[in-house]
């Protein structure tokens, strides 16, 4: 039986094809979050780079694309742009009255959404009431104000499990392999990274340093033995 573990998911939180691509090989990835920022250093427009993403990765279960307006009716006909894109294609829309009410109005329409930008166990009730399929709680941007992101982290996932909600919680803003370790700890069933902390999650010194002797020892027991 072959076995993989796609419990503790990893989405890349990067709008950088090439970095995709990368990481993708490993075979370790299974989404991509995209925000206005990371879409204006992609250099491309969005719909360009969900078209690609869609293409280059059918086994993504999430991308997200991100709807920038005032008003639920906005942002909906902004989502259409995106929505027959595939079936990954996730609508990302933020933690408003506005944003919420466009959040039920496409998760009546079997649409995914990310409900963006949250910053309280409140704010992720109200997500959760309105449907969102995955939450983003923004832990570095918590840190940053000296609010403990991971304990915001830990009272949404310790609400949903009391309550059997669906909606995921996915751990987003993470500036460090340790934030991105106690955010599945603290019950995130996905953490979205830069792809620099993707790969800091291989390394130990002492993997390293163990490495450096096996290799010294097996060159001197080929000379030896
Ligand atoms: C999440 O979906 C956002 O794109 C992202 O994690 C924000 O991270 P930042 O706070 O490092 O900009």
């Amino acid at each position: 039986m072959i076995y993989t573990h796609n419990l503790m998911k990893i989405f890349l939180d990067t709008a950088d094809l090439n970095e995709i691509r990368a990481a993708n090989e490993t075979g370790l990835i299974d989404g991509v979050t995209t925000n206005p920022t990371l879409i204006l250093r992609s250099g491309r427009t969005l719909p360009d780079v969900a078209k690609q993403l869609v293409e280059e990765f059918p086994h993504f279960e999430s991308i997200s694309t991100e709807v920038v307006a005032d008003t639920a009716e906005e942002m909906i006909e902004q989502a259409q742009q995106y929505i027959n894109i595939g079936p990954a294609i996730t609508i990302k829309l933020p933690c408003t009255v506005e944003g919420l009410k466009a959040c039920r109005a496409l998760n009546r329409e079997g649409i995914k959404t990310n409900v963006t930008l949250i910053f309280s166990a409140a704010q992720a009730v109200l997500a959760a009431k309105a449907g969102a399929t995955y939450v983003s709680p923004f832990i570095g941007r918590l840190d940053d104000q000296s609010v403990a992101g991971l304990e915001v982290v830990r009272s949404i996932s310790e609400l949903y499990r009391i309550y059997g909600v669906q909606t995921k919680v996915l751990s987003a803003s993470i500036r460090s392999v340790q934030r991105a370790v106690r955010s599945w700890y603290n019950g995130a069933e996905v953490v979205t990274m830069p792809p620099n902390i993707f790969w800091q999650m291989y390394d130990h010194i002492l993997t390293r340093d163990g490495l450096d002797k096996f290799q010294q020892d097996w060159d001197a027991a080929k000379l030896e033995l």
